[in-house]
């Protein structure tokens, strides 16, 4: 009886969308575009084939919404006198997409923002294209596609968020065609060996930022700061309060202010360790402080004492496990090693401080945590000796029982 309704319901479902599937492909055939096209083969059938997939497809935009032309007609489809434009030269792009995506009334429907192409004329790429007409640089359909057009949440679009570095890094790693700019082309190298690209890679993160994050998608950049090198503070906005405080912000005349991007890099930004105080490397404190400078010796200190608090949280931690795994469990353990949890925590809140360079506040701090842990260190060694306590009492009654049971013994063989 079940099964009967069911294939009713199916019946009735197939007659019901039999012919609004008819009536869809009708509406399609009377575009002549389409069906010259779809008969046709190379590049004249990839169009239409990559464009039945698209969202302007879905969306009734049409061959001669972007080409012009008069579709309903065969022999006069692509005649000029119909309005045909051809396939349009890369200066005209933008302006052709625009024609739709700046018209706010026509975008509110979909819910989709109307200023890319303000965003774009002001970004390298726009400025070249319209003021130098510089073939090279991207337009709309380099980064979205010209025909197979869609969604940025559809994983097959090159802007769907793990595909952005790909795509931009098409033009951006290709040495040879970058070569006239004299611009670096190892960005998307440098963001794979980031600590932001690992997280991006690894664990799909929606929170790091990929190349558009930091650049803006469409304009010269991103929106909330003035300049690229500025827009870390977007994110990292506990971090750049405490810079924000430091000598380093300071206005230190045209070019000197060192930026976050000085001492982390832009693209290699690696997982920084207190190594950068003093270590060697391109972004590390001695790349502009002279080793024997207060400002130098400074840094060290401040590296020392953070190693010196993060190597106590450590042994703190190792003692913790080992009194666990010779059984002391219960109430005091476990709030031992929250103590030094609560320890950890506020060490690496001060390695976000070091960016204050504030020295008696950061050596307040790490006297703190050093405090912390002496403490718990101290417990951890009295529970020990509690420990030990107990274990020499546990030997000398199982000595005793064993002596009673051998005395007993003894009597027992004399009886
Ligand atoms: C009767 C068949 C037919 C119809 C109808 C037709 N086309 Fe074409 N189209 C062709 C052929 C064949 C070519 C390739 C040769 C050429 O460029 O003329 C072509 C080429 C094109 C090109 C590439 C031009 C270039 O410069 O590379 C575009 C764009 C185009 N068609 C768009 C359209 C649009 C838009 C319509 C509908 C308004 C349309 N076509 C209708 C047959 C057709
Ligand atoms: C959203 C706008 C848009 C729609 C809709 C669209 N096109 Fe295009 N088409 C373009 C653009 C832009 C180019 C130029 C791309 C470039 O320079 O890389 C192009 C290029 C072409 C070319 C030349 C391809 C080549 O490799 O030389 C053909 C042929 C073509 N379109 C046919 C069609 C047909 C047929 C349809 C409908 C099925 C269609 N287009 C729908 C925007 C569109
Ligand atoms: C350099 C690459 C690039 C260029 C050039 C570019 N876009 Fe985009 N576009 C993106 C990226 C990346 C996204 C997705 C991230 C986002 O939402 O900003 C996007 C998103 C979009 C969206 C979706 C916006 C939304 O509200 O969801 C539209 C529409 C769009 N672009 C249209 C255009 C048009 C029109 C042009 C040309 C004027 C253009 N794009 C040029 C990279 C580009
Ligand atoms: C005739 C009007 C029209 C033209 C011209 C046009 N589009 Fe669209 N486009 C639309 C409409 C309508 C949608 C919304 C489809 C939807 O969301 O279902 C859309 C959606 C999009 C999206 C998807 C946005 C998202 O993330 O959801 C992108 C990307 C896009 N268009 C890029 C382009 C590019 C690139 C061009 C130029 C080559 C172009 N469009 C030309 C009307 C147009
Ligand atoms: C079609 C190739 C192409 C694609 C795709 C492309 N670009 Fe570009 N881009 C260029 C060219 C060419 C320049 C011009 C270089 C110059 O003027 O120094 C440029 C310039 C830039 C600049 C300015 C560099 C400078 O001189 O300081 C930035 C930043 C940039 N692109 C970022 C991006 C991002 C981000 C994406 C992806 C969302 C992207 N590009 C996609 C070709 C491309
Ligand atoms: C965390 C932010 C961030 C990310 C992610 C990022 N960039 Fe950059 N990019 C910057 C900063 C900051 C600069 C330097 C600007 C300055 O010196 O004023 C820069 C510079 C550039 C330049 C100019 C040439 C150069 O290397 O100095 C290009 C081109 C560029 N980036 C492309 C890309 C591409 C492609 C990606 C993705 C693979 C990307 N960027 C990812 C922040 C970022
Ligand atoms: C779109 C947001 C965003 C932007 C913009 C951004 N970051 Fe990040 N960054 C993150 C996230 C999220 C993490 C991972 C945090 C975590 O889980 O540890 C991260 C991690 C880091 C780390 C590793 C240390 C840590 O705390 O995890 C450094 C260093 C870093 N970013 C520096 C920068 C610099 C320098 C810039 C500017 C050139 C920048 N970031 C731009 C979101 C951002
Ligand atoms: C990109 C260059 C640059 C880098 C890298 C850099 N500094 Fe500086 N630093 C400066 C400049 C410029 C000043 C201000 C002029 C001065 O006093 O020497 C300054 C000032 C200081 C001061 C304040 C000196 C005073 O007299 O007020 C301290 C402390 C300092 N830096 C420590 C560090 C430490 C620690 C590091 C590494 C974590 C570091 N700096 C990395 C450029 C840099
Ligand atoms: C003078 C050099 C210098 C400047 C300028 C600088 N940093 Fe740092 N940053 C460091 C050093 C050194 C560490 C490592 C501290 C540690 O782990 O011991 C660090 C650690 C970090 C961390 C990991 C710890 C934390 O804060 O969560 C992040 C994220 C970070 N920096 C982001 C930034 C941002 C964003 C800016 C700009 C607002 C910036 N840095 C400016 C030197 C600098």
């Amino acid at each position: 009886m079940v099964k009967a309704y069911f294939y009713i319901v199916l019946f009735s479902l197939m007659l019901l969308s039999g012919p609004s599937l008819a009536q869809a492909e009708e509406e399609e055939m009377e575009n002549t575009c389409v069906e010259c096209h779809s008969d046709l083969d190379g590049a004249q059938k990839e169009a239409v084939d990559s464009w039945q997939l698209s969202v302007h497809k879905k969306a009734g935009v049409f061959c001669n919404d972007c080409h012009g032309g008069d579709p309903t007609s065969y022999d006069e489809a692509m005649e000029e006198s119909a309005g045909f434009l051809g396939k349009p030269k890369k200066e005209d792009i933008p302006a052709l997409c625009a024609k739709c995506h700046s018209d706010a009334k026509r975008m509110r429907v979909y819910n989709l923002r109307t200023d890319q192409h303000s965003f774009y004329k002001e970004s390298v790429h726009g400025q070249r294209l319209l003021k130098e007409k510089d073939p090279k640089v991207a337009t709309c359909v380099d980064c979205h596609g010209n025909h197979a057009v869609f969604s940025k949440k559809d994983p097959r679009s090159p802007v769907y968020r793990p595909n952005i570095i790909k795509t931009c890094s098409k033009c951006h790693s290709d040495k040879n065609y970058m070569e006239d700019y004299g611009i670096p082309t190892n960005q998307y190298e440098g963001y794979l060996a980031s600590y932001h690209g690992k997280l991006l890679l690894e664990k799909n993160d929606p929170r790091v930022p990929t190349c558009s994050d930091c650049h803006g998608s469409h304009g010269a950049t991103p929106p909330g700061t003035k300049e690229v090198a500025e827009v870390c503070g977007y994110c990292h906005s506990v971090t750049a309060e405490f810079y924000s405080k430091s000598p380093h912000s300071r206005e230190l005349g045209e070019g000197k202010k060192p930026r976050c991007i000085d001492c982390h890099g832009n693209h290699r930004i690696l997982f920084p360790t207190t190594a950068k105080f003093t270590g060697t490397g391109e972004n590390d404190c001695q790349s502009c402080h002279n080793p024997n400078s207060p400002p130098y010796l400074l840094g060290a200190k401040l590296g020392q004492m953070l190693n010196e608090s993060e190597a106590a949280i450590h042994e703190g931690r190792k003692q913790v496990e080992e009194l666990r795994r010779k059984g002391g469990t219960g109430f005091e353990i476990s709030r031992l090693a929250d103590s030094l949890d609560d320890a950890k925590t506020k060490w690496i809140k001060t390695t976000a401080m070091t960016h204050t360079l504030n020295m008696p506040e950061l050596e307040k701090r790490t006297g703190k945590i050093t405090q912390i842990t002496q403490k718990a260190r101290e417990e951890i060694s009295g529970i020990y000796n509690e420990l030990n306590i107990r274990y020499v009492g546990l030997a000398v009654t199982w000595v005793f029982l064993l002596l009673l049971i051998w005395a007993l013994n003894e009597k027992r063989k004399a009886l």
